[in-house]
C-alpha cells in the first residue's frame, strides 16, 4: 500500500492509473477505522481496479475544539486495517497541506444542511462539503463511498455533488452494526462501560419504531413520544434530537411512512451518537 501525502502527488497518480484504463474508487474518512470503514473498502476493491482511502481530521467541521482534540487519531492501526482489505493507497494530507494559510474558500451546504445535524452542528456541513469537494478534487475518483449511518452527511454530499457538477458518482452503504446492535463509529471509543451498555438501545428503540410505522402510517408526534419514553430508562443518554424525514429531500414529515426515514442523536455522557432507519 502507497502512502501518498500531497495533493498534488494523488493528483499525478490518480491521472497515471487512469490513463493506464483503471478505474478508482474512493473512501474519505477522519480515521480511527473499524469494521463500518472496512465494509466501504471492500465494497470499493470489489467495484474499482483502484482504492484510495483518505485519513485526515478535518478541523472545518468541529464545532468545538475540546471535540476535535478529543477525536481518536491512531494512524498506524490504521494503516494495518486499510492493507488488509487491499487498499492500494492512503492519503494522509496534514492541515497544512489541505488548507494552508492563503486558504480561504468554502462550501456553503444549503438547505438541506439547515435542520438536524446542521441545526445543532452550526457550520459543520459547510466543513463536511468543503473537505469533500477538495477530497474528491485531489483525487479524482469514478467512485465515492460513504456510510449510511451519517445519514444528512450523504443527502449533503450527493446535492453538493450535483450542483458543482463534480464527475463522481456517490454511493450510500449501510451501516454496520456490533452484535447487539450499536451502530459501529469512531466516538464508540470514548464510551465509558455503563454508556456503552446502553447506547444499543437507540437502534432497539428505533427498530420498535420502525415496525410499527411499517405496519400502519404513524404520526411523527407519536413516534417522537415512543422515542422520548423508551428513552427514559437509559440515565446515561441524553436525547438531542428525534426527527422523521424523507429520505430523499430530508424534509420533515408529519406522518411516518414507505420513503421516510427516522433520524436521532442522543448524548451518552460526552458522547454524541446519532444513528438512523428507514422505513
Ligand atoms: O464521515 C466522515 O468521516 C467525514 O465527515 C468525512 C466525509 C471523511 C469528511 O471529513
Amino acid at each position: 500500500m502507497k502512502v501518498i501525502r500531497t495533493v498534488s502527488e494523488v493528483q499525478e497518480w490518480s491521472a497515471t492509473e487512469r490513463s493506464a484504463g483503471n478505474t478508482i474508487g474512493f473512501v474519505p474518512t477522519m480515521g480511527a477505522l473499524h469494521q463500518g470503514h472496512a465494509e466501504l473498502f471492500a465494497q470499493s476493491v470489489d467495484e474499482n481496479s483502484r482504492t484510495v482511502v483518505s485519513i485526515f481530521v478535518n478541523s472545518l467541521q468541529f464545532n468545538s475544539a475540546s471535540d476535535l482534540e478529543a477525536y481518536p487519531r491512531q494512524l498506524e492501526q490504521d494503516k494495518v486495517i486499510a492493507e488488509k482489505q487491499n487498499v492500494d493507497v492512503l492519503f494522509v494530507p496534514n492541515h497544512e497541506e489541505m488548507y494552508p494559510n492563503s486558504f480561504s474558500s468554502t462550501i456553503s451546504a444549503g438547505p438541506i444542511a439547515a435542520h438536524m445535524e446542521g441545526l445543532h452542528r452550526p457550520g459543520h456541513f459547510d466543513g463536511v462539503a468543503t473537505v469533500v469537494v477538495k477530497l474528491l478534487n485531489a483525487v479524482t475518483p469514478d467512485i465515492a463511498y460513504f456510510g449510511l449511518k451519517d445519514f444528512q452527511q450523504l443527502a449533503v454530499i450527493r446535492t453538493v455533488v450535483r450542483d458543482l457538477n463534480l464527475k463522481c458518482h456517490i454511493i450510500g452503504v449501510p451501516t454496520v452494526r456490533n452484535e447487539s446492535g450499536l451502530a459501529l463509529s469512531s466516538r464508540n471509543s470514548r464510551l465509558s462501560p455503563e454508556s456503552l451498555t446502553q447506547a444499543p438501545s437507540v437502534y432497539a428503540v428505533l427498530l420498535e419504531m420502525a415496525t410499527q410505522a411499517r405496519e400502519r402510517e404513524t404520526t411523527t408526534t407519536a413516534l417522537k413520544a415512543h422515542f422520548t419514553s423508551a428513552m427514559k430508562p437509559f440515565s446515561a443518554a441524553k436525547i438531542e434530537y428525534i426527527e422523521i424525514v424523507d429520505s430523499v429531500t430530508l424534509h420533515p414529515v408529519n406522518t411516518a411512512k414507505a420513503g421516510s426515514t427516522i433520524c436521532v442523536a442522543v448524548w451518552f455522557e460526552d458522547v454524541r451518537l446519532i444513528d438512523n432507519i428507514s422505513i
